[in-house]
């Protein structure tokens, strides 16, 4: 009755983080769906510390189990409710970090319990060690690749590359994976040693991988370390023949495979060169050092005279409108042009912000209406009918060296193209560059002109001057 009970729990947590994960996939019912999957996993882990038994012994060590449980969730709360909007990306990769932790902590536990086993002579499971193994060597890649990630998109850790990276990373890899492959099969409590080398080695290569991934590519290594965490957790629920788990490894798994699948595509790259570190790093280059001439500035009442007289305005929102928190201001803008007749809509860049969704989030905040959102290729198709394109805050997604400087770091991700629109007015504070390090030859093109300031203060002085028109 007691196990069925438990059953019903799993079963229960399971569907949730399924139901969640889909509310998850729309701004609107985001935030509903993520306690819908909290609940689930709420169930899941009180049906497992009160319900389940082995060999007629409930778990015990409550103790230690709610201790862990009550600190873990005040500095989760604390963490999250003191987080800024614009750290949250290196809060998540920090979680993610601490998933992947969690998953190679168990594999070395349940080691430790084979080891013991094995040395009483017992024969231990190839697929028991199979999933000890995985969850050791892709949570601790997970753990050490997501803190190098912390720290590289709060500007702790600078990028760090070497001509020889590619095939030393190559090389730790199938060390790793020969070395393992070798135990599972041959395990003696003489060479058990060799898992911990493994353990670290695995460490070593998570911060190899990451060092020299640099420039714009980083959204792409964020959401492949996610499904590291999901797939290491996975593992954890074979070894425990724990349904929620493997459910919840696999849901966060695969969706972070997927996610990585669309960071590639927006970002023009080869799954293959993210997975041996093979790009970035490289900063510089033609666009990040030449003279590019001069821009020029526009006085807000002209900027605002513009915008109330043309047919079609697309706002480009980007990092610093996050920074300013300035969607509210935005959508007021939005509001008022409409109330004159002017069409507005939102160009959205996959990998604009920190954070995969950063923008859709930042502005359904406002409560944007989700169809005036487009998507970058129906952005760009509508760029040529556009009279006015308002860039808030976004530098290197409308970065034309993208397109045509071979030796930009950023050359080959899809860009915006902004400059099929027949005027472009770029809002920031100064002409410094945004996340990859490089000027913007946008920002010098004739039909281009800068309107200086912070987004949220910018965008109320325009709001009073379109008011004026
Ligand atoms: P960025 O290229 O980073 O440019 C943001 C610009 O905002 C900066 O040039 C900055 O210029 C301006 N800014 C900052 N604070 C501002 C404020 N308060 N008011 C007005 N402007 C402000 O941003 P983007 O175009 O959104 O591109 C995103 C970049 O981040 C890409 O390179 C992407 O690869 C990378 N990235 C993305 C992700 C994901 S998943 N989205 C994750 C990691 C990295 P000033 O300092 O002159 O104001």
């Amino acid at each position: 009755m007691i196990i069925s009970i438990l059953t019903i729990c799993y079963l229960i947590g399971s569907i949730t983080f399924i139901i969640g994960l889909k509310m998850l996939s729309h701004p609107a019912s985001a935030r509903n769906g993520n306690l819908v999957a909290a609940a689930g996993m709420t169930i899941a882990i009180f049906g497992t510390i009160f319900l389940y038994e082995e060999e007629g012994k409930k778990l015990g060590n409550y103790g230690w189990i709610f201790s862990g449980l009550v600190i873990g969730s005040i500095i989760g709360t604390v963490v999250a409710k003191k987080v800024k909007m614009t750290a949250m990306p290196e809060m998540v990769s920090l979680f993610n970090g601490m998933g992947g932790a969690c998953a190679a902590l168990i594999s070395i536990i349940e080691f430790q319990h084979i080891s013991h086993h094995m040395n009483n002579g017992v024969e231990v499971h190839k697929g028991l060690l199979l999933s000890i193994f995985l969850g050791a060597i892709i949570g601790s890649v997970s753990f050490a690749g997501s803190m190098i990630a912390w720290g590289k998109l709060n500007g702790k850790i600078k990028d760090y590359s070497y001509s020889a990276q590619q095939y030393v990373n190559v090389g730790l890899m199938l060390g790793i994976l020969a070395i393992a492959g070798y135990l599972i099969f041959n395990l003696t409590p003489e060479n058990a040693y060799w898992f911990y080398i493994i353990f670290i080695v695995s460490l070593l290569y998570g911060v190899l991988f990451v060092m020299p991934i640099g420039g714009a590519d980083m959204p792409v290594v964020i959401s492949l370390l996610n499904s590291f965490t999901g797939v290491a957790a996975a593992c954890g629920g074979f070894l425990y023949d724990n349904k929620v788990m493997l459910t919840g490894g696999i849901l966060v798994g695969a969706a972070g495979t997927l996610l990585t699948i669309l960071m590639c595509k927006a970002m023009n790259r080869s799954l293959k060169n993210v997975l041996l570190g093979a790009f970035g790093g490289k900063k510089g280059g033609a666009s990040g050092s030449t003279e590019q001439g001069n821009y020029k500035e526009i006085f807000l009442s002209d900027a605002a005279t513009i915008m109330a007289y043309a047919q079609k305005v697309m706002i480009v929102p980007g990092y610093g409108l996050a920074v300013a928190q300035a969607q509210h201001t935005c959508h007021e803008l939005e509001k008022l042009l409409e109330e004159k007749g002017v069409e507005v809509k939102y160009a959205i860049h996959p990998v604009a912000g920190r954070m995969p969704g950063h923008m859709n989030v930042l502005l359904a905040e406002a409560d944007v209406s989700y169809d005036k959102l487009l998507e970058m290729e129906e952005a760009n198709e509508e760029f040529k009918t556009t009279d006015v394109v308002l860039i808030l805050g976004a530098n290197d997604v409308v970065n034309p060296a993208a397109k045509n400087d071979p030796s930009s770091p950023i050359y080959g991700m899809p860009i915006l193209e902004v400059e099929q629109a027949k005027t472009v007015i770029v809002n920031k504070r100064s002409m410094k560059p945004g996340y990859a390090g490089i000027e913007n030859a946008l920002f010098f093109q004739p039909k281009t002109s800068m309107l200086f300031g912070d987004a949220k203060a910018a965008l109320q002085k325009l709001i009073a001057e379109v008011k004026n028109v």
